[in-house]
């Protein structure tokens, strides 16, 4: 990893993050319902406290634009993981808040944090906090299922990301079918709909050869079950006066699961792959009237070019190529 910090701030559209103080005890007390005067608060906030300098990263306090304190997300380190809590108070909107809050700090772990499992524990009756994981990408993992003091806890986990500079044959064959299912509903990643599998394998093909040159990686989303959920590569410009720049290309995710976060998920690990190669400075492009210039503005890119009708789609379907950038 480069000499980058990760951020103790994560602010996203409409809510911002930030490390506890002393005087969010209060914020606690109203979660557990219990009055300020009580001890319980402050020595959580304290925990908190200490896990943060320890580590580096810790609980979360969520707050909305006014600065009114909405709840915390909480990621403590164990040992061979790191387990995540989410509250916020209760009022109209509070599953909605908490998975906005939710999807940022998984995507902010991946991107920065110790690579080890991301888990949430919840009671099997528990609906609401299940969805809330789930639309953040968590999946549940049955296998890690067990009883404290005779309570039931059922545990979900969050895809993880491979960064890799070889493709084994398997990997190579759910990125071929991937990359054929994401051009025939319409994906903008070099091809159109009904394209051959000769053509992409091509494309893949050439990738797979240049991972071995060293200057591009594969960037791999994968379920906790090691289903493959998303890919895209990161390569490195060539030349002296470039090397701290690299293009993010082929971004795709299983067109079965769009919608849960693994879009934001890839993105983290595509900086993270990035940042670890000592890049600065990341640019992609995409295909004008997809609407991806939405998903990549909240990703911190800007458009900084654009290619009127530099994209043909098909006769007659020319599109614009829109590029953007942004710094690590
Ligand atoms: C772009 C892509 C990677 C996003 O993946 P995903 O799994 O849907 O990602 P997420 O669940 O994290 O994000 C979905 C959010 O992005 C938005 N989004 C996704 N694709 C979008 C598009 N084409 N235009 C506008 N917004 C888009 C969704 O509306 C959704 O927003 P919401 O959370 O407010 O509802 C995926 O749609 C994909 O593989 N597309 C086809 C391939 C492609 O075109 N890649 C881009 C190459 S430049």
């Amino acid at each position: 990893m480069g000499s980058v910090t990760p951020p103790r701030l994560i602010t996203a559209d409409d809510l911002s993050l930030r490390p506890p103080v002393e005087d969010d005890a209060q914020l606690v007390a109203e979660l557990m319902d219990v009055p300020i005067s009580t001890e319980r608060p402050a020595q959580i906030v304290r925990l908190w406290r200490e896990h943060w300098d320890e580590r580096g990263y810790g609980t979360w306090i969520i707050e909305d634009p006014a600065g009114r304190r909405l709840g915390f997300v909480g990621l403590r380190s164990h040992s061979d993981f790191i387990r995540v809590t989410i509250r916020v108070i209760e009022g109209e909107g509070g599953d909605d808040l908490a998975t906005r809050a939710l999807r940022v700090v998984v995507s902010h772990a991946l991107e920065w944090l110790p690579d080890l499992p991301l888990r949430i524990r919840l009671a099997p009756e528990d609906v609401a906090t299940r969805e809330v994981a789930e639309a953040a990408g968590m999946t549940y993992a049955p296998d890690l299922d067990h009883a404290v003091d005779g309570d039931e806890w059922q545990v979900l986990e969050l895809p993880y990301v491979r960064i890799a500079d070889r493709v084994p044959p398997r990997a190579r064959e759910a990125m071929l079918k991937m990359w054929g299912e994401v051009n025939d509903a319409g994906g903008a990643v070099g091809f159109v709909p009904g394209a051959s599998q000769e053509d992409v394998a091509e494309v893949l093909d050439g990738y797979v050869a240049r991972l071995a040159e060293g200057r591009t990686v594969c960037v791999a989303l994968n379920s906790p079950l090691g289903e493959l959920l998303g890919f895209g590569f990161v390569a490195r410009s060539t030349g002296m006066t470039v090397a701290h720049t690299a293009n993010l290309e082929r971004i795709m995710t299983d067109t079965a699961r769009r919608g849960t976060n693994h879009g934001a998920l890839l993105m983290a690990g595509m900086h993270r792959a990035a940042r670890e190669m000592g890049v600065e400075l990341v640019t992609l492009d995409y295909r004008g009237g997809t609407g991806l210039g939405e998903f990549y503005t909240r990703y911190g890119y800007t458009e900084v070019g654009r290619i009127p009708g530099g994209v043909r789609v098909a006769p007659g379907d020319d599109r614009d190529g829109v590029i953007m950038a942004r710094s690590l």
